[in-house]
């Protein structure tokens, strides 16, 4: 690809071989926001989202919902930490059960908005959803519980098409703890008539906040963890009430952030996080030789102070689970900091079977990384070097396109990162922040305010 189609994809420019100092506060969470803007389609009124990312996954989000008749507004607010997004979603009229392609194909959040407009208007169309390429991601779950719950869905080569006269209460197992399933389960149980079990339930942060949030808004749910099994029941209520909701900070952008500064070296404070919701991530990094320290600050925010001065450690055996595991989202950034680690490092990817597109872009600049097929899945062996050499790369995906930037700030030279245009579903501005954290970043194009 040629430097100026690169630039209409989006490429960061980063002179690389610099210690991080500095603060920033860490934006809200794309993948907690994304489930309560569809969680709003339930509700005949207004929602208020405080909080909410300046990113690309969101803009596609308000388009889905404007397009069905949800009315969407935004307003900035400024706030001891910065300028935050506050969103209102009126739903009061939902005319509309069919999704527009051209929305759906950007990303597959677009699926958790199956269950809430079954649930709302017994009807629901779409493709099939897009996203990141990083593994098959099948729907099959997905659509077992709109069945469940008693729904007619067929499905072609390409689309999805969902009714019902209403929805009737069911008990669900999940083969996996899926995060999705889990959330389309969720919205659509709770305005089913009945009570709905979700056995194997996913137990992340982000179902944690959509269950409180369901249950300021009128929804009855309750919680259950017995060995390590989360079970979720939903008693369907006839109607939700208006509510307005703080959107946490984003643990994997907190995370990309943290390793930048054990991969790089420094001392920085990461504020406004929530670490109840990224311990094994800090516990890593810990590992790895850096000192994380939590400062309280409201509700369950904190800030994050972190120092790192030395070569990171090597972690011998690392493997990416459910929460609270080591999440999959966070990989590619470890990945960077035990390239550059003292001794070799293992690492195994669960959940996902194709994530690990970074490898390639790393080994370009002098990581030295093998891949084996093992019983458990492929592993990643990182003998880590003392130093990266910055290149030209390119991003394949969200997490590991980030995962690049951070490579480059602890590599030497200038190093380029292309289509970062992944990068922008999931980072406000990652060169904004990571300039302010000490980096030295150029950003041809970024569209975060779309
Ligand atoms: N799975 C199925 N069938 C299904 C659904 C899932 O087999 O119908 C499998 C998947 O293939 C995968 C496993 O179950 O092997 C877990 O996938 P899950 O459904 O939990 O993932 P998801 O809901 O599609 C969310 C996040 C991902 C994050 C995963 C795992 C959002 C919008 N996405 O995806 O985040 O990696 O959970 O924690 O919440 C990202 O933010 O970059 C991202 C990819």
């Amino acid at each position: 690809m040629g430097y100026v189609e690169q630039q209409e994809h989006g490429l960061i420019q980063i002179y690389g071989g610099r210690n991080l100092s500095g603060s920033v506060r860490v934006q809200g969470s794309k993948n907690a926001s994304l489930p309560l803007m569809a969680a709003s389609i339930l509700i005949a009124g207004k929602s208020e989202f405080e909080n909410c990312p300046f990113i690309t996954d969101i803009f596609y989000m308000k388009k889905l919902l404007r397009s069905i008749g949800c009315s969407v507004t935004e307003e900035e607010k400024d706030t001891e930490l910065g300028i935050i997004q506050k969103l209102q979603i009126q739903s009061e009229h939902v005319y509309d059960s069919r999704l527009p392609g051209e929305y759906v194909d950007k990303m597959r959040s677009s699926l958790i908005l199956l269950g809430p407009l079954l649930a709302r208007k017994g009807e629901a169309h779409m493709r099939f959803p897009g996203g990141c390429s990083i593994g098959k991601r099948p729907i099959d779950y997905h659509i077992e519980i709109m069945r469940a719950l008693g729904a007619e869905v067929t499905l072609t080569d390409t689309d999805i098409h969902a009714s019902c006269s209403h929805l009737t209460g069911a008990n669900i197992h999940l083969p996996m703890a899926s995060v999705g399933a889990t959330e389309n389960a969720l919205l659509a149980a709770t305005l089913a008539k009945g009570a709905t079990v979700i056995e194997n339930a996913a137990k992340e942060p982000e179902i944690m906040v959509l269950c409180d949030y369901l249950q300021k808004a009128g929804a009855k749910i309750a919680l259950q963890e017995i060995d390590h099994m989360l079970t979720i029941k939903v008693w369907g209520v006839e109607q939700l009430h208006e509510v307005a909701y703080r959107i946490p900070a984003d643990r994997i952008v907190t995370g990309t952030y943290l390793f930048g500064c054990v991969a790089a070296g420094g001392e920085i404070v990461l504020q406004g996080v929530i670490p109840s919701h990224m311990e094994r991530t800090i516990q890593i990094a810990e590992q790895m030789g850096a000192e994380c320290i939590r400062k309280k600050r409201d509700g369950q925010e904190y800030d994050l102070w972190v120092r790192m001065q030395k070569r990171p450690y090597a972690i011998p055996y690392l493997e990416t689970a459910v929460f609270p595991g080591f999440p999959t989202d966070m990989q590619s950034s470890f990945m960077v900091a035990a390239a550059l680690a003292k001794g070799k490092s293992r690492l195994y990817e669960r959940i996902f079977e194709n994530r690990y597109q970074i490898v390639e872009e790393l080994q370009r600049m002098g990581a030295k990384i093998q891949l084996t097929k093992t019983k458990q899945g492929v592993c990643a062996e990182v003998e880590g070097v003392e130093q990266l050499q910055g290149c030209n790369t390119l991003a394949h995906e969200l997490r590991g396109g980030a995962s690049l930037v951070i490579a480059g700030i602890a590599a030497q030279g200038i190093t380029t990162v292309g289509n970062t245009y992944f990068i922008d579903r999931g980072y406000e501005n990652i060169g904004r922040d990571l300039n302010r954290l000490g980096a030295c970043i150029n950003a041809t194009v970024s569209n975060n305010r779309t």
